[in-house]
């Protein structure tokens, strides 16, 4: 990768290729197993989730007059929203993308398992001259002398994506061996807690659009495999 690049220089080329290019096999039994214990479905955004807290307590809703979110995943302006919601979130080789989407509240994330990289584009710090915003991106995973992230908060209003890495890089195999890139990860397991709760009514997707005005034609070409299709 060329020093401009986003993605971190040293993500094996393999390993992106697959990941921009899913497999259609199946996950490991002990990814399937994960799945059935915590009760996963898909996700919407790529991905499998399960909603594990959602606060009974009301508070008022922060964004009730906000202006309408670009494509929103539904309508909801009702005056309170719940107090917060936390799920589990995981992807996986089979579904190794987390496509670019925002939340109107801020997201706290923590690791359980495995490796990936975060995308994140900063729209509330957007140049007013030519439009485009920074460009954000880092590692989540247990190696700490790396600089490896076991938590990590989004801001509401920022754009996310995220995707699935190897669990390591030195058991890494080319795809001479045949064993392809995603098949070393057994999954990327975070939790999110939301506040306030999730709604769909505070979620959208961010749009090839908006994504061409916010970046350069070269960001755009390295970045829009993790737009959602
Ligand atoms: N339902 C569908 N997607 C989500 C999500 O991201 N968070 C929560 N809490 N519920 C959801």
């Amino acid at each position: 990768a060329s020093s401009s690049s986003i993605l971190p220089a040293n993500l094996p080329i393999y390993a992106l290729n697959l990941l921009s290019n899913p497999p259609s096999r199946p996950d490991s039994a002990a990814i399937e197993t994960t799945i059935s214990n915590l009760n996963l479905l898909e996700h919407i955004e790529g991905g499998y989730f399960a909603e594990t807290d959602r606060d009974p307590l009301l508070v008022p809703n922060p964004f009730q007059h906000l202006p309408a979110l670009t494509n929103p995943t539904a309508i909801d302006d009702s005056p309170t929203r719940h107090a917060s919601t936390t799920i589990y979130y995981l992807v996986t080789p089979r579904s190794p993308v987390g496509h670019f989407h925002r939340n109107r509240a801020r997201t706290v994330h923590t690791l359980h398992r495995g490796r990936g990289v975060y995308v994140l584009l900063h729209m509330e710090r957007r140049d007013e001259r030519t439009g485009k915003v920074p460009v954000e991106t880092f590692v989540v995973g247990h190696d700490l002398a790396k600089g490896e992230r076991l938590q990590w908060i989004v801001e509401g209003g920022i754009f996310k994506a995220s995707f699935l890495l190897p669990d390591a890089e030195a058991k890494a195999e080319g795809p001479e061996t045949g064993k392809q890139g995603g098949s070393v990860s057994e999954g990327l397991l975070i939790s999110e807690t939301v506040v306030p709760g999730f709604e769909f009514a505070d979620h959208d997707f961010l749009t090839a659009e908006t994504m061409r005005d916010a970046l350069t034609p070269d960001q755009v070409r390295e970045l829009r495999w993790l737009l959602k299709r």
